[in-house]
């Protein structure tokens, strides 16, 4: 199985004046789609070759772990972005503040969290076991999926997320971000992790074949295992 570039939910320019469209083109045409090549490049022949996205972060190593990983990662950006303003659920405001006291202090702690990360990586918003919300950092291609920690929202620090539009000046770029947060897509990840606590993040797979069969197994595995 070969895997293909996500395609945009919006246009290219959508997200101006925050992220430009000449950043979008090359983070998401250039960055984006080079992990997606170089993944296909790596597993063809390989015991990962008819495996889904998911189960290849899981249990990969190495080169392909990395790719894989920063498939996952971008995808999830992109859909957390949104040009046109999104509100959070109450279910989820009602979540930030109890864990974080407000949507302000919250804001606070995850850019600060994101401008202290260390070289390149990832800022999360995750719900653990304990549906409790928290502030994740990850280094390079490392996701919270990895670990079995559900993801809601994440922002890209690698450079290249930033640097036509802000060079190095990382603190901007995440003001930027800020204003692009699509709530409806953190709302509905929540909602997805209280409708389905151990599938979380996964999409249902309701295809008859045999990808879908693993998926679905492995899941209801995991659901009599707890
Ligand atoms: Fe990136």
């Amino acid at each position: 199985m070969q895997f293909t570039l996500m395609t945009l939910p919006y246009e290219q320019t959508a997200l101006e004046p925050h992220i430009s469209a000449e950043t979008v083109s090359f983070h998401y045409g250039k960055h984006h789609a080079g992990y997606v090549n170089k993944l296909n490049g790596l597993i063809g022949g390989t015991e990962y070759e008819d495996k889904p996205l998911e189960y290849i972060v899981k249990y990969a190593g190495g080169a392909v772990f990395n790719n894989a990983a920063q498939v996952f990662n971008h995808d999830f950006y992109w859909y957390g972005l949104s040009g046109t303003p999104t509100a959070p659920s109450v279910e989820l405001s009602d979540l930030i503040e109890r864990d974080f006291g407000s949507l302000e202090a919250f804001k606070e702690l995850f850019l600060t969290a994101a401008a202290g990360l260390f070289g390149s990586g990832w800022v999360w918003l995750v719900i653990t076991k304990e549906n409790k919300l928290e502030i994740e950092q990850t280094s390079n291609a490392d996701t919270p999926i990895r670990h079995g920690r559900i993801p809601l929202l994440t922002c890209d620090v690698w450079e290249h997320a930033y640097y036509i539009d802000h060079r190095n000046a990382r603190p901007e770029y995440l003001e930027k971000w800020w204003k692009l947060v699509n709530w409806e897509f953190v709302s509905d990840n929540l909602a997805k992790v209280e409708n389905d606590p151990i599938a979380g993040y996964s999409q249902s797979c309701n295809d008859d074949n045999e990808v879908c069969d693993y998926v679905d197994t492995m899941q209801e595995n995991e659901r009599t295992a707890t």
